[in-house]
């Protein structure tokens, strides 16, 4: 069977809140296997890593996913016949080769590898991965991109309506046939 996906390669969606974040999270865990490399990116506090504790959850791996402040990699072994989850913050590593080092290579053909901040460090890791973007519409610091130290915790709550919208883009031929409507 031959079909032009080409229509489904990129899906918006939109969240209310992080239960909803996580539970788009646990849909998009359904379409990943071993050797997908996912990249989330979006300002700080937008909510990647709560999209990856959701997939993380619904994958059936030890640990809970969260954000590994001095961490720059966590594996989140299998517990059943599924793939391990490996879970990057890659926002102090500045190269590919940084990156190499810590063996993302190996897992990637074992693993479903979720990166943070990984835009132009890891995208020759893999032909084929999804893009994540997490965006807030609304509140004053929609438009803030990085870490700014004006941009504290305390800061994003009094400003944070819960929206999210989450744009997903499938990204070579692995994804040829996946449909990412179901996503929605
Ligand atoms: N719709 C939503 N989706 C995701 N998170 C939300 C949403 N609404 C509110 N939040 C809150 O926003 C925060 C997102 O934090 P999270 O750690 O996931 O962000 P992050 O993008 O990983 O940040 P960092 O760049 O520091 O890694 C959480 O406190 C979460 O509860
Ligand atoms: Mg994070």
């Amino acid at each position: 069977m031959s079909q032009d996906h080409a229509e489904n390669r990129t899906v918006v969606v939109e969240t209310v809140d992080a239960d909803a974040t996580r539970a788009l999270g646990a849909r998009l865990a359904a379409l990943l296997r071993a050797g997908d490399l996912v990249m989330l990116s979006g300002a700080l506090g937008a909510g990647k890593t709560t999209l990856a504790q959701g997939i993380g959850s619904a994958m059936d791996v030890r640990g809970r996913v969260s954000s590994p402040t001095f961490i720059i990699a966590r594996v989140h072994p299998a517990l059943g016949q599924g793939p391990d989850l490996v879970h990057v913050d890659a926002y102090r590593l500045s190269s590919l080769e940084e990156v190499d080092a810590l063996d993302l290579d190996t897992s990637l053909d074992e693993s479903v590898t979720l990166v943070e901040w990984g835009e132009d460090k890891v995208e020759a890791l893999s032909d084929n991965r999804l893009e994540i973007r997490v965006d807030r519409p609304h509140g004053a610091l929609a438009g803030s991109s990085g870490r700014a130290p004006e941009a504290g915790p305390a800061d994003l709550e009094e400003v944070d309506d819960g929206r999210r919208s989450v744009t997903v883009t499938a990204i070579g031929p692995r994804w040829a046939g996946t449909d990412l409507t179901v996503l929605a």
